[in-house]
């Protein structure tokens, strides 16, 4: 159906129908008490993060014990990173929902299911932090806090901010798919954490789109085409605080090991974790197939745009 106000064409956008994603939502539903606490442990023998995620491999000057602890600082980071994103998801579609609370039912309890499950996910990556840190033995600095990133990244144009959600929720499928399920090495336990993220994130991914059809309905043209500046520019505000991240691994590692390392080492260090990094955060969400799609459809060309940029974090 094309609308006659605003001239884009409702059709092209994907058909998630919000009944079958809230039926989706109540079938997979899990306690957090049911994953993490006493009996399920850690195994810090193996590694928690895929290599295509973690890179750790390509430093030659670790040791493979050091390799493995640098796998787990980047698994803890990891988790941390996801509950710090949601911190601004949730209140995000809590203010989505609300407008909606008197018109559709259906689409009401999908969207506060999204958001329980975003607030459950928060609770369930500070009890895996929990968990990490009494097993880790040595601290790891992280960045935040994230209420000055939520507020930071908050106050951008609403339809910019529903993109870099969309971007996440579709990163997240990507590294589930692509490389946690197959991967046979890592710990079992970090695998069942992140299984069971995705498998609610799968709907997120949906809902969210929905969300942002509705925002860009509500648009003007020039907001529409000044989203992708906006996302954009988050993604920027998200590379500068990995960069930071890399160099707060960088002191978590030297003080597990209390190792010291050459310029060049830690040169090499910076090179490929900060690459690492962007590509986990940044270029699998950038270049996800299903988010392009919808930034196309939210300004066409955009897509081509994002294809020049990904290679920068790959
Ligand atoms: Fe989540
Ligand atoms: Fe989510």
């Amino acid at each position: 159906m094309l609308l006659p106000e605003s001239g884009h064409d409702r059709s092209a956008w994907p058909n998630y129908p919000i009944e079958s994603v809230l039926a989706a939502s109540e079938q997979v539903n899990w306690r957090v008490e049911d994953l993490i606490g006493p009996g399920k442990n850690l195994d810090f023998s193996r590694p928690f993060l895929p290599e295509s995620l973690a890179r750790v491999e390509k430093l030659a000057f670790l040791s493979p014990q050091e390799r493995l602890a640098l796998n787990h600082i980047r698994g803890h980071d990891y988790l941390y990173i996801f509950g710090l994103v949601e911190e601004f998801i949730l209140p995000f579609v809590l203010d989505h929902a609300r407008p909606v609370l008197h018109a559709d039912n259906t689409r009401v309890r999908a969207f506060l299911n999204f958001a329980g499950e975003e607030a459950k996910h928060i609770d369930l990556f500070k009890r895996f932090r929990e968990d990490f840190i009494r097993s880790f033995g040595s601290e790891c600095g992280v960045i935040g806090p994230p209420e000055a990133m939520a507020k930071a990244i908050l106050s951008k144009h609403p339809l910019a901010v529903a993109l870099v959600i969309l971007h996440i929720e579709w990163m997240t499928q990507r590294h589930y798919l692509d490389s946690v399920f197959t991967d046979e090495a890592i710990d079992p336990q970090f695998k069942s954490l992140l299984m069971h993220h995705w498998m609610e994130e799968s709907q997120h991914a949906k809902l969210d789109t929905l969300m942002v059809q509705t925002i860009f309905e509500g648009c003007s043209p020039e907001e529409r085409a000044g989203s992708i500046d906006g996302y954009l520019e988050i993604g920027g505000m998200i590379d500068g605080a990995l960069t930071e991240q890399v160099r707060l691994d960088f002191e978590s590692l030297k003080r597990k090991t209390g190792r010291e390392f050459t310029p060049e080492q830690a040169r090499q260090f910076f090179e490929v974790q900060q690459q690492a990094n962007r590509w986990t955060f940044l270029g699998t969400g950038m270049s996800h197939k299903n988010f392009m799609a919808t930034v196309e459809l939210v300004k066409p060309g955009a897509a081509a745009h994002l294809e020049q940029i990904v290679p920068m974090f790959c």
